[in-house]
C-alpha cells in the first residue's frame, strides 16, 4: 500500500464514531447531502445513503483514499479499454457493449449487436418457424443476467417464453422440457468459453430431447452465445446462428452482449436497447462525476467503511419488489466473484475484508424470516433496500402502499431502535441502511440498477487495489471434479469415501 493510501486509512480510522441519530441531529441537511437522484430516459431513482454512518469527515478521508488509489486514472483506463484485468492481461469492455468505451470496442459491439438484432427480428418474424419457447442454457454470468432481466420485465407478456436452465442437476432441464413443446422451442447455448461442463452437458441433453421428439434438424434449432465462436461451429451450430461477443467482456458482466439475446427475444429489441440506454446513463454519471458526488463511488465508500473498518462480514440486499426478486442473487455473483480476492494486483495480501458476503431476499417475505437478526442479532449488517414508487401489480393500491410502508419502516427501525422494558425487547438501533427508490421497474431502470452496481463493485476494487475482473478461485474445484471423473489423482480419505459411497469411481 502506498504511503498516501496508508495515511488515508489512518484518517478514516481516526474519524470519530457517531451514532446515526447524532449525525441526523447535527445536520438538518443530512438527507439532501447524503442522497442524490440519477435520471435516465423515462425515469430515475433516488439513492439515499443518509442512514449510513458516512459524514463529512469520512467522505473527505475516503476521497483522499480514492486519490491515493488513483481512482480517476483507473476509471479512465477502464473506459479507455486498457488492460485493467492485469492477471489475464486484457481489457474489461463490458461498458462498451452499451456504448461507453473506446471507439474500437464500441464499434465492434455495435456490429455484433446488429447481427443479434437481425436474428432476433428474424425469429420474431417466424423465419425459424413458430417459436414460442426458448430454453436458455448457461450458468453463472451466462444465466443470471438474462434471468434477472426477464423476470423483471417480462412477467405475463413475453414475446417468447424463456426458461433459463443453469444447474447440471437433470431435474432443472427436465422441468424446462415439461413446459415446452419441442416443435416450437429454440435452444440457446450461452457460454463465454463454450467449454463449461454443466452447460455443454445440458446442451447435449437438450439436443437429444429435440431428436427424441422427432425434430428433423435439431441443430437448426440451436443458437450459440459465446466468445468462442469457432468452438460453437465445431460443436455443430451453423455460423449464422452463432452470436459472438468479445473475450474482453467478463462472464458476470456479459448481459449487455449477445448473452442478452434471450432478453431481446422475450421483451423485444427496443426494450433491450432501453436496458442498454439506462446502463449508459449510469456510465456517464460514473465517468464524469468526481469525489463524493459520484454515487457508485460514494456507495463504495460506505461499503469499504463497513467491511474494512467496522469489520462487517456480510451485507444484505432486500428488493421490496417481486420484479427484482432475483437482484440479490445477481449481486451475489457480481460482488463476490469480482471482489472475493485476497491479494492486490501486486500480489500483496490484503489485510482487511475485501468482499463481504452478499446475501438477501425479497421484502416483505424476508421480514418474517431473517430480519430478527438484523434488528437484535450481535452482528452489524449494512442493509440495502430497493423499492419502486410505481407498483408492478394492478390490484388494490393497498398492496403497494403496505409494501413501501414496510420497506421504509424497516430502515427507520434499524436506525432508531427502541428501549425495551426488558433486555429481550430491547432494539439497539444505530444499524445502517441505504435505500434505492426507483420511479418504476422498466427496462432502462433495470439497466441502470445493474450498471450502478457494476461501477460500485469496480470502485470497491480500486479502493482495495485488487483486480475485480478475474476469478481464479473457481478453477481448483473444477480441476478436482475432472480428476474424479477420470479416476486420476489422489484425494483425501473423506473425499475417497464419498466417491466410493456414490460409486463414482
Ligand atoms: O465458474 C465461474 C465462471 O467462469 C463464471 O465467471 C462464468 O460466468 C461462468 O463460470 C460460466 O462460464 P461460461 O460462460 O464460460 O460457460
Amino acid at each position: 500500500m502506498s504511503e498516501a493510501a496508508g495515511a488515508a486509512w489512518q484518517k478514516i480510522e481516526g474519524c470519530p464514531r457517531q451514532t446515526l441519530g447524532a449525525l441526523f441531529d447535527a445536520d438538518p441537511a443530512r438527507v439532501e447531502k447524503f442522497s442524490g437522484r440519477l435520471e435516465w430516459e423515462g425515469g430515475g431513482a433516488l439513492f439515499d445513503w443518509s442512514k449510513t454512518h458516512l459524514d463529512d469527515a469520512l467522505l473527505s478521508a475516503f476521497e483522499a483514499l480514492a486519490e491515493a488509489s488513483e481512482f480517476t486514472r483507473k476509471r479512465d483506463a477502464l473506459f479507455a479499454g486498457e488492460r485493467v484485468n492485469v492477471t489475464e492481461d486484457r481489457a474489461a469492455d463490458h461498458a462498451a457493449q452499451r456504448g461507453t468505451g473506446s471507439e474500437a470496442a464500441v464499434e465492434e459491439a455495435e456490429a455484433l449487436h446488429q447481427r443479434m438484432h437481425i436474428l432476433v427480428d428474424a425469429i420474431h418474424r417466424g423465419a425459424l418457424g413458430e417459436v414460442r419457447h426458448l430454453i436458455h442454457i448457461g450458468i453463472g454470468g451466462s444465466a443470471l443476467g438474462p434471468k434477472l432481466a426477464i423476470d423483471a420485465l417480462a412477467r405475463e407478456d413475453a414475446l417468447v417464453d424463456v426458461h433459463v436452465v443453469s444447474n447440471i442437476d437433470g431435474l432443472a432441464l427436465e422441468a424446462a422440457f415439461a413446459k415446452c413443446d419441442p416443435a416450437t422451442t429454440l435452444i440457446a447455448v450461452a457460454s463465454k468459453t463454450f467449454t463449461t461442463i454443466e452447460t455443454m452437458t445440458n446442451a447435449r441433453s437438450a439436443l437429444e430431447w429435440l431428436e427424441r421428439s422427432g425434430i428433423a434438424d435439431p441443430y437448426g434449432k440451436v443458437v450459440a452465445l459465446t466468445a468462442a465462436p469457432q468452438k460453437a461451429v465445431d460443436w455443430g451450430i451453423d455460423e449464422t446462428r452463432v452470436l459472438p461477443f468479445p473475450e474482453t467482456v467478463g462472464g458476470r458482466y456479459s448481459l449487455w452482449s449477445s448473452i442478452g439475446f434471450p432478453i431481446a427475444l422475450a421483451v423485444g429489441w427496443s426494450e433491450f436497447d432501453a436496458v442498454l440506454a439506462g446502463a449508459r446513463a449510469i456510465d456517464e454519471h460514473f465517468r464524469q462525476t468526481e469525489g463524493r458526488a459520484n454515487l457508485p463511488l460514494r456507495a463504495a465508500f460506505a461499503d469499504r467503511y463497513y467491511a474494512a473498518v467496522r469489520n462487517c462480514q456480510t451485507r444484505a440486499v432486500f428488493a421490496y419488489d417481486e420484479r427484482l426478486a432475483l437482484f440479490p442473487a445477481y449481486l451475489q455473483q457480481l460482488e463476490m466473484e469480482s471482489n472475493g480476492k485476497r491479494v492486490t494486483t501486486d500480489g500483496v495480501p490484503v489485510q482487511r475484508i475485501t468482499a463481504p458476503i452478499t446475501w438477501g431476499g425479497v421484502g416483505t417475505d424476508a421480514q418474517h424470516a431473517v430480519f430478527q437478526l438484523l434488528h437484535q442479532g450481535t452482528i452489524e449488517v449494512p442493509v440495502d433496500f430497493i423499492a419502486s414508487i410505481a407498483p408492478g401489480d394492478v390490484l388494490d393500491p393497498a398492496h403497494h402502499r403496505i409494501l413501501l410502508m414496510n420497506c421504509f419502516a424497516q430502515g427507520a427501525a434499524l436506525m432508531a431502535g427502541q428501549k425495551g422494558e426488558e433486555p429481550a425487547r430491547d432494539y439497539p438501533g444505530d444499524r445502517p441502511s441505504a435505500t434505492i427508490l426507483v420511479d418504476d421497474v422498466d427496462p432502462a431502470t433495470v439497466g441502470a440498477l445493474i450498471a450502478f452496481h457494476e461501477h460500485r463493485t469496480f470502485a470497491n476494487a480500486v479502493l482495495m487495489g485488487i483486480n475485480p475482473f478475474d476469478q481464479f478461485g473457481v478453477e481448483l474445484g473444477k480441476a478436482i471434479a475432472n480428476r474424479i471423473d477420470s479416476g486420476s489423482g489422489k484425494f483425501d480419505a473423506s473425499t475417497c469415501s464419498l466417491i466410493e459411497a456414490a460409486e463414482l469411481s
